[in-house]
């Protein structure tokens, strides 16, 4: 066991820790923040993408361990006191959520998309998501959320199914 020091969405946290607990299950099981999904546990699907010091990561890739000292990002953190963010609603709007499932790792991948393009075309926003697995939506809807969010609506007739 070691002791480690995280920031989770502005709350710091300390807890001991086994040596191989993936920060997935340190997330999940040990904090209670169960918004981050745990579909393939092997870095395939995405449910389980997270912020952690600022950059996209599967958090059952990562040991909790490695995380020690640093600051995280989960979907509890999206939501403010106003409400749901920009994305969650443009996801609500759009119908992007179905199981939701997918959604928590999904919101966040487009997070990371809009940080760094503020206007993303259809092939980039499949591209910013093609690690985050839906099983419900067929895609069309989530991109079309963003679409929307990013004032691109008049695109979201265009879009073919992926
Ligand atoms: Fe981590 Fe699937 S649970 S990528
Ligand atoms: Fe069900 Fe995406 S909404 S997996």
């Amino acid at each position: 066991m070691m002791k480690i020091k995280v920031t989770v969405n502005g709350l710091e946290y300390e807890r001991d820790v086994a040596e191989h607990r993936t920060l997935l299950h340190f997330i999940r099981d040990d904090l209670g923040l169960s918004g981050t999904k745990e579909g393939c546990g092997m870095g395939e699907c995405g449910a389980c993408t997270v912020f952690l010091n600022g950059k996209v990561v599967n958090a059952c890739l990562v040991l909790a361990a490695e995380a020690d000292g640093a600051s995280i990002e989960t979907i509890e953190g999206q939501a403010g006191s106003f409400g749901l963010s920009d994305i969650q609603k443009a996801f609500e709007k759009n119908h992007a959520v179905q199981c939701g499932f997918c959604t928590p790792g999904m919101v966040m991948s487009v997070k990371e998309l809009l940080r760094h393009n503020g206007k993303p075309t259809p092939e980039a926003i499949k591209e910013a998501i093609e690690g985050n697995f839906c099983r419900c939506t067929g895609y069309t809807q989530i991109i079309e959320a963003v679409l929307d969010l990013t004032g691109q609506g008049d695109l979201k007739g265009e879009l073919k199914h992926v």
